[in-house]
């Protein structure tokens, strides 16, 4: 019987791996004189190694060219978002004129619900996940605020029905059949930040759709971690950011869809001069006229410097590809399930769906002794350079990225775990 617990078991798996050579276009923060097991990337990924050159890139031409450098080759900066756009869409499963890179997700949601949240005297309601992530939650409350409708009648939150706290898909469209008459915006995770569960936003779309409702997600624990079919998934629109799975730098420039069908939108919405239509933008003239699709959203000109590693991350991302990372990253979060049934179940729960289709990298993982010691296992692990992150009250998330962690990290997880328990 193989021994999974074996360093022989772990090497073999990942000399087989055929995306292993990933791995080195990361810099891996070291620990002790070795490289630490890594397991933040829902948290925030590490750099690539070509980020540095596409920064300085820009830091160069600033220096030689100054104002210049929004029109020479190459890489010019005026038109410097569209140099991100076609491998953006292929990411989200959208068409180009459906993605724009801009802002920051909580701002990129704001202007969304500004757009596609316009209550009626019938529709008032917002609809999200009880214990969404708190940015979610006060953009979305403070939208009902600005609308002087009370969240407190307007806000809809669906509680998770199974005891690990994770949603079946019954509830959620319980709570949306059942507010359909009110319902005028949903906002969706396609995973859930706090125990990993991911969901299918097609799914959703069409049961939210169905009820009258504008459908939007929140996709920044699920972009480049699952596949996404953003454009047939039917959603309104939808919000990421580019610092987790897609390594692209703390608070780097984040993503934005909105579909096809609300290219030429009338609806409101708040306007700056960079969504203006390009062939006009630089007449200066008092009319905002809308470029069709996502672009036209934008507000500013970008920061260029925090947009630059996006293109070396998505470079990465089209030569492993979405379904070839999406296969390795099946296996070793499965991987890492079953060492954890085998060796530590009577120490460590796993709160995330066991379904691979219902999850991604993440597992979200509670100590059975309690709050205490789950803290104190996570403080020892970092004494060992195993960084995962947590999450108040309990949560200690592990997310082992397929990008560059190695079955060798997740085995290392698992001894450290066991040998914390030994030791009492
Ligand atoms: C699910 C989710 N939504 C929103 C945010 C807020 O992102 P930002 O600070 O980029 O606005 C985060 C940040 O981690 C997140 O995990």
């Amino acid at each position: 019987m193989t021994d999974l617990l074996s360093d022989d078991h772990a090497q073999a798996r990942d000399a087989e791996d055929p995306l292993r050579a990933f791995r080195d276009e990361f810099l891996i923060p070291r620990h002790d004189g070795a490289d630490q097991a890594y397991f933040c990337g829902n948290s925030l990924g590490l750099q690539p190694r070509g980020a540095r050159a596409v920064v300085e890139e820009v830091l160069d031409k600033w220096a030689r060219e100054a104002v210049e450098g929004h029109f020479t080759q190459p890489a010019p900066w005026m038109p410097y978002h569209e140099l991100v756009r076609d491998r953006l869409a292929q990411l989200v499963g959208a068409e180009p004129s459906e993605v724009v890179a801009m802002n920051s997700l909580t701002a990129n949601l704001h202007l969304m619900m500004v757009s596609f949240y316009q209550p009626t005297i019938e529709r008032t309601a917002i609809l999200i996940e009880a214990g969404s992530f708190p940015s979610d939650r006060y953009a979305v409350e403070s939208q009902l605020h600005y609308r002087g409708l009370p969240p407190k009648l307007t806000l809809i939150e669906v509680e998770p029905d199974n005891a690990d706290g994770t949603f079946s898909m019954a509830a959620i469209e319980r709570a949306i059949r059942d507010n359909a008459e009110r319902l005028a915006l949903i906002v969706w995770p396609g995973v859930q930040y706090r125990t990993g569960q991911a969901f299918d936003l097609k799914e959703i779309a069409r049961i939210g759709h169905e009820a009258g409702a504008i459908v939007g997600f929140d996709l920044a624990h699920a972009v480049g971690n699952v596949e996404l079919s953003l454009h047939d998934s039917g959603a309104d629109f939808a919000v990421w950011c580019h610092y987790k799975y897609l390594n692209s730098g703390p608070g780097a420039v984040a993503g934005c869809f909105v579909h096809e069908r609300h290219a030429r939108t009338t609806r409101p919405r708040f306007a700056g001069w960079w969504g203006n239509d390009q062939s006009q933008r630089f007449r200066m003239g008092p009319e905002f006229h809308p470029t069709p699709g996502a672009d036209g959203w934008q507000l500013s000109n970008p920061p260029i410097l925090g947009l630059a590693p996006l293109r070396a991350s998505l470079d990465v991302f089209a030569r492993a590809t979405m379904p070839a990372l999406r296969r390795k990253s099946v296996q070793l979060t499965g991987y890492l399930e079953q060492l954890i049934d085998a060796q530590l179940a009577g120490t460590i729960e796993i709160l995330t769906p066991r379904d691979p289709s219902q999850r991604g990298a993440q597992l979200s993982l509670r100590v059975r002794a309690g709050r205490e010691a789950g803290r104190a296992l996570f403080e020892h692990l970092a004494t060992l350079g195993i960084v995962g992150d947590w999450r108040e009250p309990d949560v200690i998330r592990i997310s082992p990225a397929p990008l560059y962690n190695t079955h060798a990290d997740v085995l290392r997880f698992v001894r450290a775990v066991k040998d914390w328990r030994h030791a009492g």
